[in-house]
């Protein structure tokens, strides 16, 4: 394991020293199958991809037509997403999710390794913004990490905790075991979609 010098999560600067590192083990490498799947049946949403390291679904919805966007408050991941996102660099921007404001209603909020990139006690604010961020019938789509070591990141989250966390403002209408998991992640992560009550 590599010494890093920042320690904080909520910190930019505890991302940016892993991005400089490339030390990026939760880095799928490119777009998962689920959202995939999920892109091609449900047609074009306005996205959000918070905290969108590199960012690799952000050229792919947008190259399928989608009003995306994607967010990360570390400078040195939003300049890896930008690369990769090309044309579409100007849909990435340099923001701290609590406070970024969306220019036009959110359809969709894509999550991967976002929840489970901040400390536990940090959850509630985080569910209350996806809550904010999504009108009714809005969805929250995306990857969940199941687990209960207690250092992290990644912080894994126990089902019960989940619904604990998300039951009040949405429902649960998809759940599944993805086909494509990296190593960080493998048997402890689900697809699923949450819609906004
Ligand atoms: C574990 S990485 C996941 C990156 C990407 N979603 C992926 O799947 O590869 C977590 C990312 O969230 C970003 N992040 C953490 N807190 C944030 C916040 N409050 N606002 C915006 N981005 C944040 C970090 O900078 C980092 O790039």
């Amino acid at each position: 394991m590599a010494d890093f010098q920042q320690r904080d999560p909520l910190s930019p600067a505890f991302w940016d020293e892993r991005f400089q590192r490339h030390f990026t083990p939760w880095d799928q490498g490119g777009v998962p199958q689920a959202l995939r799947d999920f892109a091609a049946a449900s047609g074009p949403l306005t996205t959000l991809i918070p905290g969108c390291g590199a960012a690799y679904e952000l050229a792919w919805l947008a190259g399928l037509g989608w009003d995306a966007s994607a967010i990360d408050f570390s400078p040195a991941a939003v300049a890896q997403a930008r690369a990769a996102a090309g044309a579409h660099a100007a849909r990435v921007v340099e923001a701290d999710f609590f406070a970024w404001q969306p220019a036009a209603p959110l359809q969709l909020i894509y999550e991967r390794a976002f929840l489970c990139a901040m400390p536990r006690a940090m959850w509630p604010q985080v569910a209350a913004r996806w809550a904010q961020l999504l009108a009714p019938g809005a969805l929250l789509a995306g990857y969940f990490f199941f687990d209960d070591a207690s250092k992290g990141p990644p912080f894994g989250i126990a089902r019960v905790q989940l619904d604990a966390l998300l039951q009040a403002d949405f429902e649960c209408i998809v759940d599944q075991a993805p086909s494509d998991s990296i190593p960080i992640f493998a048997g402890k992560e689900r697809w699923m979609i949450w819609r906004r009550r």
